[in-house]
């Protein structure tokens, strides 16, 4: 009888329970160290075999049936705690956004994804690399060994050595995914690697950190014609012009042979800058052939494969494309610049929907 009215009791308590706090304190004072079950069992040690044997076992089952109640409560209550939370964080996206709290799309941003597009559209894949690079990546494996010339000319940024005395760098350039895109996957290879890049340099045009796009296409038979059709392609649809003339110089870079500076025409209309159009050139992009020691070093044979890359300034061909004068202030985050040079949220752009 006298459990009964206790499991009556307890049973009351736990239904009554308001929170998690209050459903916990039933806990202890019932099957906690000193609660009222627990006491109970431990006077089990005093009584008779007999008598113990039918008490322990009524003072067990209501052991069950107390921790059962309290974990189902416990269940119940924090459904109902969610239910509480979900209600307060509700929020109604169907609203209007406030106009005074309306950001706008970095113009490095617009262009890496209009670049992503057309590329996309060309069958090219986006591949990634770290910023912080090791030497192999960012120079030996590019064909650039220890005392090489080029490596004076990047104005690198070291890390302290390590122990080995090896130091690791912020990559220079994007060429280093070359190297990674080729450890990691097989021919036919047709990546575009967008991203930042560091040299220690800043004036005018020049920021430490800045972006590059790196494109690479490595299978049997890719030759230089191959090259020059993707770069026109780029050109003309990145550009929004029908048409642009393209002047292809012979330069030098360590990974590629031959290397290739490209040019595109333009003109100035009233201070503007028209792409396409008149006789002056501006300096675009480095390119070439993939040199035979940098394919292998990515771990393919070249004398079975062969392939282009060049590397563009992300944030050059901004300024060109949105007539923006100035890079430093691409990284100042000033709200005024980027409210006037800045592109609306929802204005994603695409090929078919158009690029800005
Ligand atoms: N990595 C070169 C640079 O930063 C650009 C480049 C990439 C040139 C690929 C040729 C091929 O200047």
């Amino acid at each position: 009888m006298q459990l009964q009215s206790l499991e009556a009791d307890v049973l009351d308590q736990v239904a009554a329970a308001s929170d998690e706090a209050a459903l916990e304190a039933v806990r202890v004072a019932t099957l906690g160290k000193k609660g009222s079950i627990s006491e109970r069992m431990k006077s089990l040690g005093a009584m008779g075999p007999e008598e113990r044997r039918e008490a322990g076992a009524a003072l067990n089952l209501l052991k069950d049936k107390v921790a059962e109640a309290l974990a189902a409560r416990k269940m119940a209550l924090q459904e109902a705690a969610l239910e509480a939370r979900l209600l307060t964080e509700k929020i109604d996206v169907t609203l209007p956004v406030r106009p005074q709290g309306q950001g706008t799309i970095h113009p490095v941003s617009q262009v890496w994804e209009e670049v992503v597009q057309i590329f996309g559209d060309l069958g090219f894949a986006v591949a990634e690399g770290p910023h912080i690079e090791d030497d192999f990546n960012n120079f030996t494996a590019l064909n650039i060994p220890p005392e090489h010339p080029a490596r004076q000319e990047h104005d690198t940024f070291y890390f302290n050595e390590k122990p080995d005395g090896s130091r690791m760098l912020l990559r220079t350039h994007t060429s280093p995914v070359q190297i990674r895109t080729m450890l990691a996957s097989k021919p036919p290879i047709r990546i575009i690697a967008p991203g930042r890049t560091y040299r220690c340099d800043s004036d005018m045009t020049h920021t430490p950190m800045f972006n590059q796009i790196e494109g690479l296409v490595i299978d049997e038979i890719t030759h230089l014609g191959h090259l020059k059709w993707v770069l026109a392609e780029f050109c003309k649809a990145f550009f929004e012009v029908d048409d642009v003339k393209m002047r292809f110089r012979a330069s030098h870079f360590p990974f590629t042979e031959p290397s290739m500076e490209v040019d595109i025409n333009y003109t100035r209309e009233g201070g503007r800058l028209v792409i396409g159009q008149g006789d002056s050139w501006l300096e675009i992009l480095g390119s070439g052939m993939v040199h035979p020691n940098v394919i292998r070093s990515g771990g393919i044979d070249p004398g079975k494969y062969q392939g282009f890359a060049f590397g563009m300034g992300l944030d050059r061909i901004a300024m060109l494309k949105y007539g923006i004068p100035d890079l430093r202030a691409f990284f100042e985050a000033d709200l005024r610049w980027l409210r006037h040079y800045g592109f609306r949220a929802l204005q994603v752009p695409t090929l078919a929907g158009g690029l800005t």
